[in-house]
């Protein structure tokens, strides 16, 4: 059986400040708390307070788990975060964090498979451990998903519970175009420290990953690109450009198809099975999807871990936050199995073991 190398110390999490209920959502597009528990499993969501960053958000959850770890900060050697909403076009996350924690010279390296962030980038930090090119990493999943959302300020006041003045009806009908999106997503941010570990049986085991770009315009962001001239122009923004699109039906169907062969297939690799599994902790998209993986992978709810209801999906963050708090719950003990998979617009796909 394969050798872990690497293992995690401390994790640790937040959201964005304001929690957001279905019920506020419904009063800025045609949408009901029903529709979106019934087809989602989502009940609430948090967003920032305008000001607050992605690179925040990292770094809030990156504190918590250097606590969690008993690690200074300027302990760490290196900064790894995945995000597909920086704080700036350019650069990237990283080095603000870096800044932020008060560190200077280190490595902060930016991790883009938006979904798929988490398991992209375990391996990336379980390589550079592996590597020697690494001895304490900062490992952050971090997304501000609100920036994207189509709503006037008066709409962020209702949205934000400020304003209880219905918005008026164009503007309803604006947001509407995008409520299949609007509905999911979620801000926060989670963290993990990740060094060599100290005890063979405890730790990263191994991972399947994959990607195929054919059908990238099922789930993108069809403005501020560099195939434009401007990148960015009042065009995109009259015509909504900035919000993602989303196929969603092929997406649900990609991913309930795709994360169990990843997980079976990274089982393969490590000589497991599915019945050594422990723990599964998808990525946090709908729960109809995580529910989809846990049949395709004839998993009993005990084994499967969900918290889409209170955060919505938060991207690159879900599967540290998911983690986090089983941890902090007592639901992952030491020498369990955990199994992580994850799809996302790319599309990337794939999946992680884990010895805890
Ligand atoms: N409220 C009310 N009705 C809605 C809403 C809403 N928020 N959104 C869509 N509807 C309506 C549609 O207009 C449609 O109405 P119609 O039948 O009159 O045409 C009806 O509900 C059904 O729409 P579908 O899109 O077929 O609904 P579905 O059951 O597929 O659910 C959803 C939509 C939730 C988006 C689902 O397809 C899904 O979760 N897909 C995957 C999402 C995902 O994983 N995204 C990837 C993560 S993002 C990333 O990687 C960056």
């Amino acid at each position: 059986m394969t050798q872990a190398f690497s293992r995690i110390y401390g994790s640790g999490f937040v959201t964005g400040e304001t929690l957001v209920p279905n019920s506020r959502m419904a009063m800025v597009c045609d949408t009901t708390d029903e529709w979106i528990r019934e087809r989602s499993g989502i009940e609430q969501r948090y967003f920032i307070n305008e000001g607050t960053s992605t690179s925040d958000l990292a770094v809030g959850a990156a504190k918590k788990a250097l606590d969690d770890a008993k690690w200074k900060a300027e302990e760490v050697d290196y900064i790894v975060v995945a995000t597909m909403t920086p704080d700036y076009y350019f650069p990237g996350v990283g080095s603000l964090v870096q800044a932020k924690l008060g560190l200077t010279n280190i490595p902060a390296l930016d991790i883009r498979q938006q979904c798929s962030g988490f398991v992209y980038g375990l391996q990336m930090c379980d390589a550079l451990l592996r590597a020697g090119q690494a001895k304490k990493i900062l490992f952050i999943g971090a997304e501000i998903h609100s920036g994207f959302m189509p709503f006037s300020k008066h709409g962020w006041d209702v949205v934000m519970g400020r304003s209880d003045k219905p918005v008026t009806q164009e503007e309803k009908d604006w947001n509407s175009k995008f409520r299949h999106l609007l509905v999911l997503f979620g801000d926060a941010a989670g963290a993990m420290c990740i060094a060599p570990t100290d005890d063979p049986q405890r730790g990263i085991l191994g991972f399947a990953l994959h990607s195929d770009g054919k059908d990238v315009e099922s789930l993108y962001v069809p403005s501020a690109g560099f195939k434009y001239r401007p990148y960015f122009s009042e065009d995109h923004i009259r015509e909504g450009r900035f919000v993602p699109v989303m196929e969603g039906r092929q997406v649900f169907k990609m991913a309930v198809t795709k994360m169990p062969e990843a997980v079976h297939e990274a089982l393969g690799k490590t000589g497991l099975g599915i019945d050594d599994v422990n723990l599964l902790i998808p990525h946090q998209a709908n729960l109809r999807i995580s529910e989809g993986v846990q049949k395709g992978l004839k998993l009993p709810d005990s084994r499967v871990f969900n918290n889409i209801m209170r955060y919505g999906n938060t991207t690159a963050a879900t599967i540290p936050i998911a983690y986090d708090e089983c941890k902090k719950a007592g639901r992952i003990k030491q020498g369990d199995l955990l199994a992580f998979c994850a799809l996302g617009a790319g599309f990337h796909w794939g999946a992680a073991l884990m010895r805890e």
